[in-house]
Parts: structure tokens; C-alpha cells; sequence
């Protein structure tokens, strides 16, 4: 491989040695081909540049592709988030349980509407919510659970179903890393009232920035529609046909969260190309997998028997007491060896902002500690070669084979 050095094996780069790149391999690549510029320049001279007929196809292949029923596409999944909590009627006096293991995001939007969130912690194979640790901390203020599929893989969300139902709660899934999940042949979205998907660019599909807000009710599906577009009855695609016509009246206060056709051509030539760049995600976690298998260090990510990983996140854990070294210096030293990682999540309550309203609660959180602190997600994109995936998993074996307590 043109830019590995050869140093795969002594002493790390940060010490002196020779890193195992000269050239850093970046965290994320965009996937796209000719067949999305075309399709976008396509919408520039068709002159639809918000939304319009793309918009509404895009909607449609993406309801077709999961087997999800109702909802419609939207400019982020945090203001489909945010968007559900609206139109589900949750607001000021309600709490909403959900997990500390998130982008800040999905968290933000429960303030956004005058909600308090409230964090449980989560359980070890998943990384998602631990349904027991929602159960406990239910009150009668309880309005909903927000579940996040963590890097791909469905949380228990069919556990956490079930706990709804029974005391009465709303569920609301964050699927912003669970396109192309399934667990026992569901769709992520297939379990809650309402989920959200993301399409930024580092997502399984992405749009540049976009996402989709589906939904259970089809009540829901013209709320959904009414307030990503200021609350007007008649959306601008209606009013700039011929058929359509200048009057429109207001029935909500609404926002402006909708998808332009521009993101809809770049989906919906990414919706064509899924297969080929989930066979291509797939491989590459497999490979990982299969590279890393025998390192006692690790603890790599476990897969739900019954479900389809998605594999937006490759993303192992340092195990406890296994290194000289803590998960911090183990990042900087793999950067050194031309790795560029990422890591998810810094847990909700240590950003100063919740600290100062929730106060120090690491101590209730102890999976959601023990986790942040081995935590940390390697490259991971659908036209990564395996020389690439090689080289990674030789920077890390160095690491962990000279820094080994
Ligand atoms: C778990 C999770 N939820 C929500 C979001 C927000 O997605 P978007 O950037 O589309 O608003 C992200 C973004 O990375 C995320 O990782």
C-alpha cells in the first residue's frame, strides 16, 4: 500500500518510531459517484430547487425501502427530533427518559420544547437505554422515552416498546445511525410513534445535511407536513403548479424543517446505491472484526443475533486496566501513527451545559462511565480498501501489543 511506511510493529510513533502511515487516513470519505452530481445538476437546471417533485419521490422511495408507513422527509433529524416532540404534544412539565450514550442533539431538542430530560443508563451489548434503568426512572411526569440505536445497532427498542405500552408512554426512536437496521426483520422507525433519521454527511445515505421524520399515526404524517412548512395548509410544490393557486392559510406555528429537492436527487441516487455501499460498510466491519478478534485489550462491538447491524460506527472499547495507558493517550498516539479516529459519545452529562443543570450524576450512571472511558470509533466508510482496513488495524495492534500492562 502506496502509504503505509512499514512501522506496523515496536515502538509508536509518538515515542520516536515510524508511524504506520505517512499519510493520515481520515475518518470519514464521502461516497459519491458521478451519478449524484448528475442527478443534482439535473435539479439545478430543472429549476426545482427547494421543495417539489424530488422532494416527494424521495419520499416515497425511502417509505418503499424500510416498509415504514407514514412521515416525510425533513432538513436534519434533529429537527425531526425536535419536531416530533412537537407534534406529539410533549412540552413544559413533561419529562423525557433517554440515554447519555448520544450526539448532544437528540438531547437539546427535549430542552427545545420546555421538557426536561431525564438520563438512565445503558446496558453493555447495545450501548442503548438498559429498559431497566428507564423503568426505574419513570415518574408520573413520564411522558416518553427517547431511544438512540447506537452506531447502528437497534437498542432493545422492542423491551422498551413494551414498557411503553404499559405504563402509558410515548416512544420516540433516534435513528440518525440505524438506516439499513433491522431487528428481528423490522425497520429501525417500526417500533416508535415517531423516529428520525439523519442524512448529514457522514451517514449510511446522506444528503449533504437532511433526514426523515416517519411516523405510526397517519394523523401525525399532515402534522408533520403543516409544521415543516410554517404551519401553511398548502405546501409550496401545490401552490407553484399551475394547479395551484397565491391563497394559503396558517394552522399552525410552524417551522421551517423541510427538505429541498436539491438533498432529495443526491438521496435519491443513494437510496439506489444502498446495497452496494452496505455490502461495502459490511465488509469492512467484518474485516475489522476479524482482524481484532484475538486482542484481549478490546472489546469489540457485539452484534444482536437477530438483527441487520447497520455499521454507521466501528466502534471497539479499550477493556479496563488492559493498557499502560488510558483511552485519551491510546487516541493520540494512534493520530500519531496516521490513524484518524473519532469517538462516540462524550456522555450528555459532561458537557457543561447539562452539568450545570443535572449536576454531577456519573456516579447513577456507571455503564455510561465505564463505557466513555474505553470508548473510542475507528474509520469507517463504504469505499475504504482492505489495505487501508490492514494498516488501522496494525496501528492499532501496535498500540495495544507495546503499551500492554
Ligand atoms: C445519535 C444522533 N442523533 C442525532 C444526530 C443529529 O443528526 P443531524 O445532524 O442530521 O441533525 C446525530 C448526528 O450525528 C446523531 O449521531
Amino acid at each position: 500500500m502506496k502509504n503505509v511506511s512499514g512501522g506496523s510493529g515496536g515502538q509508536p510513533a509518538c515515542e520516536g518510531g515510524t508511524p504506520v502511515f505517512e499519510e493520515r487516513i481520515p475518518y470519514f470519505r464521502p461516497a459519491l459517484s458521478e451519478r449524484e452530481i448528475e442527478a443534482v445538476v439535473e435539479t439545478l437546471r430543472s429549476g426545482w430547487l427547494t421543495i417539489g417533485p424530488g422532494t416527494r419521490q424521495f419520499r416515497e422511495e425511502f417509505l418503499e425501502f424500510t416498509g415504514l408507513k407514514h412521515g416525510h422527509p425533513v432538513n436534519s433529524c434533529t429537527s425531526g427530533l425536535f419536531l416530533a416532540l412537537k407534534v406529539l404534544g410533549i412540552g413544559p412539565g413533561d419529562e423525557v427518559i433517554t440515554t447519555p450514550n448520544t450526539f448532544v442533539s437528540s438531547v437539546n431538542v427535549i430542552h427545545h420544547v420546555g421538557a426536561v430530560p431525564v438520563l438512565a443508563d445503558i446496558e453493555m451489548t447495545t450501548y442503548g437505554l438498559d429498559p431497566e434503568a428507564v423503568a426505574a426512572a419513570i415518574t408520573p411526569a413520564t411522558k416518553a422515552i427517547l431511544a438512540v440505536h447506537y452506531g447502528g445497532q437497534l437498542c432493545r427498542i422492542e423491551a422498551l416498546r413494551e414498557l411503553a405500552d404499559r405504563k402509558g408512554l410515548l416512544l420516540i426512536e433516534d435513528a440518525a445511525h440505524a438506516f439499513a437496521a433491522y431487528a428481528g426483520g423490522r425497520h429501525a422507525g417500526d417500533f416508535g410513534d415517531a423516529t428520525s433519521f439523519s442524512f448529514y454527511v457522514t451517514k449510511n445515505l446522506s444528503t449533504g445535511e437532511g433526514g426523515f421524520l416517519a411516523c405510526k399515526d397517519p394523523r401525525l404524517e399532515e402534522e408533520i407536513a403543516l409544521n415543516s412548512m410554517h404551519g401553511m395548509d398548502t405546501g409550496a410544490w401545490k401552490r407553484y403548479t399551475d394547479r395551484g393557486s397565491w391563497f394559503y392559510e396558517v394552522q399552525r406555528y410552524g417551522y421551517k424543517f423541510n427538505m429541498t429537492d436539491i438533498q432529495a436527487a443526491l438521496g435519491s441516487v443513494q437510496l439506489e446505491r444502498m446495497p452496494e455501499m452496505q455490502r461495502s460498510r459490511i465488509r469492512a466491519a467484518e474485516r475489522y472484526q476479524a482482524a481484532l478478534a484475538g486482542e484481549s485489550a478490546l472489546i469489540l462491538p457485539a452484534t444482536r443475533a437477530d438483527a441487520v447491524h447497520s455499521w454507521h460506527l466501528y466502534a471497539p472499547r479499550l477493556r479496563e486496566g488492559a493498557l499502560r495507558i488510558d483511552r485519551d493517550e491510546f487516541l493520540t498516539a494512534l493520530i500519531a501513527e496516521g490513524v484518524a479516529p473519532s469517538l462516540h459519545f462524550i456522555p450528555i452529562h459532561h458537557h457543561p451545559v447539562y452539568r450545570a443543570d443535572m449536576g454531577e450524576i456519573g456516579a447513577k450512571l456507571p455503564n455510561s462511565e465505564e463505557f466513555y472511558r474505553g470508548c473510542f470509533s475507528l474509520p469507517l466508510f463504504p469505499d475504504m480498501t482492505d489495505g487501508e482496513i490492514d494498516g488501522i488495524c496494525a496501528a492499532v495492534q501496535k498500540l495495544l501489543h507495546w503499551y500492554r500492562s
